[in-house]
């Protein structure tokens, strides 16, 4: 009962409610390790008691603890630790769905935001910088549209999406080694939305979902807010730790594995071919559903072969979701998905439900866009632009960051995957370059439980070349001298630990 003592409750009635502070309270015990896999928690009334609080506040706090998956109930038994809580600051764990610790000194940060003030170099966002969208061009195929199509451009669009665009998509998604019939793609309002309704379409509470570990917050959180439980998969340089996939799958047999296997977010990975065709393979053999995630392949700056997921999968096993928001405008939230057919009427209710069409008009704009060919020279300037801040990214990198710091150098994207000496935390480092206005984001964001990993993401897409070569150095000098100062503080060793 000893640790239970040092629960403090703050019965101020300006502070949180009792239950939050105990569910806080009691999720720290159990992410820290203190509280551990079959450890009993106290009966209800005993730990009323002993905290000073009724009954109600306690059965509250527990019963959140057993909504995330960190406690399970035996019937006449009590409430007990479960055993994925305890996977603690591992890559390897197996993540039950949480949220962030509202404990951090950083709210904001375990949030997934990040305040960004005007003169702040933002390494933190993936979002292209505005100065690079084809705003006179898009205008004049905006015009276009409503002379041609007039009142027509503003009404319901079908469910499905504009059939024009999708005949143009087909053809479009055909460079990508991807072959499928126009009613096999669903128009989107962005990738984002595209997890969101395969999610509601094919998930239900308590399903097992299979994420790479670290990835993209966006869907964690999606999976998380459809009541999943999420299972992580290390990363290797060359792709999934495919041992580690296979076992999981045959525990978890979870309704689908969400990866990004072209400069995946945050790592920038790539997978090598080989391991795309094993990754297929497995699914075959075990009738896995996977969700290929295709945010960023066009910025493909070596060449190197990248083919899509779905361009190996003939046994519809892939659902492909490509979003236009890195390479074109994310305003626009557009994007779309090829789903296997039988899967197809699920998707479409779900997307119906959500928001019945993505605007008609803008698919409309998009389609003449396509068509006029206008694209594929927008493609090859943001191509250019985005290899400029590549290669002054790099050069940065190996410049000015002291050489404790390890990455890979990615083949193409927008996302850097840095990695400071183990026992450094970039929450830490966070906290000191903000000050100096330089924001990044911090990996922690990227993991199910890493609340202090020494990884964390540098993106190019909302800075300039000036912006990197200044914040690089800026940072490097901020870096240095966390890392000296602590070294002398706690005699830490520098060894070179390779990334992922
Ligand atoms: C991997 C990944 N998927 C999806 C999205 C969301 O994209 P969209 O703007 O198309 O919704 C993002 C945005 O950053 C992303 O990084």
């Amino acid at each position: 009962m000893k640790i239970y003592e040092g629960i403090k409750l703050n019965k101020d009635v300006n502070t949180a409610h009792l239950y939050l502070q105990l569910y806080k309270a009691l999720k720290e015990l159990i992410i820290e390790g203190q509280l551990k896999q079959g450890d009993r928690l106290p009966p209800i009334r005993k730990m009323a008691v002993l905290l000073d609080v009724n009954n109600v506040t306690v059965v509250s706090a527990y019963r959140i603890l057993e909504k995330e998956g960190l406690v399970y109930k035996k019937i006449g038994s009590g409430t007990y630790i479960s055993y994925d809580s305890l996977q603690k600051n591992t890559t390897e764990s197996i993540g039950i769905n949480t949220i962030k610790s509202t404990t951090s000194p950083n709210f904001l940060m375990d949030q997934g935001h990040i305040h960004i003030e005007e003169n702040t170099i933002n390494f933190a966002s993936a979002t292209p910088s505005t100065d690079l969208f084809p705003v006179e061009d898009f205008k004049e195929v905006l015009n276009e549209v409503l002379e041609r199509d007039k009142g027509d451009a503003f009404g319901y669009q079908e469910g499905q999406g504009y059939y024009p665009l999708r005949k143009t998509l087909k053809e479009y998604i055909s460079y990508y080694g991807v072959y499928t019939d126009v009613n096999n793609i669903q128009i989107i309002s962005g990738a984002q939305q595209g997890i969101d309704i395969i999610a509601k379409g094919l998930v239900n509470y308590g399903d097992y979902v299979m994420i790479e570990s670290p990835s993209y917050t966006g869907a964690m959180a999606v999976f998380q807010s459809r009541g999943a439980k999420i299972i992580d998969i290390p990363l290797k340089e060359d792709g999934l730790d495919l041992e580690s996939l296979e076992k999981k799958i045959l525990t978890y047999k979870p309704k689908f594995l969400y990866l990004m296997p072209n400069f995946q977010n945050p790592t920038g990975i790539s997978y090598t071919l080989e391991k795309k065709e094993k990754i297929i393979a497995i699914a075959k053999k075990h009738n896995l559903l996977i969700v290929e995630d295709d945010y960023l392949s066009d910025l493909n700056f070596y060449g190197e072969n990248n083919a899509t997921l779905k361009s190996l999968d003939h046994n519809e096993l892939v659902i492909y979701i490509k979003s236009f928001s890195k390479i074109f405008m994310p305003g626009l939230r557009l994007g779309f998905l090829v789903a296997p057919k039988n899967l197809y009427a699920n998707l479409l209710m779900a997307k119906h439900s959500t928001d019945i069409s993505t605007s008609g008009l803008l698919q409309r704009a998009l389609q003449l866009y396509l068509e006029k060919g206008i694209w594929q020279q927008h493609i090859k300037y943001m191509e250019h632009q985005y290899r400029e801040r590549f290669e002054e990214m790099v050069e940065s990198i190996n410049n000015y960051m002291p050489k404790e710091v390890t990455y890979r150098v990615p083949k193409g994207g927008v996302n850097f995957w840095l990695k400071l000496p183990s026992g450094f935390s970039t929450k830490e480092l966070y906290d000191r370059a903000i000050k100096e206005n330089i924001a990044f984001a911090p990996g922690n964001l990227f993991f199910l439980h890493n609340s202090n990993t020494p990884y964390f993401r540098l993106s190019i897409a909302a800075v300039d070349k000036n912006q990197i070569h200044q914040g690089i150095k800026k940072l490097g000098k901020i870096i240095e001298i966390y890392i000296n100062k602590n070294s002398k503080d706690h005699n830490k060793t520098n060894e070179y630990t390779p990334i992922l």
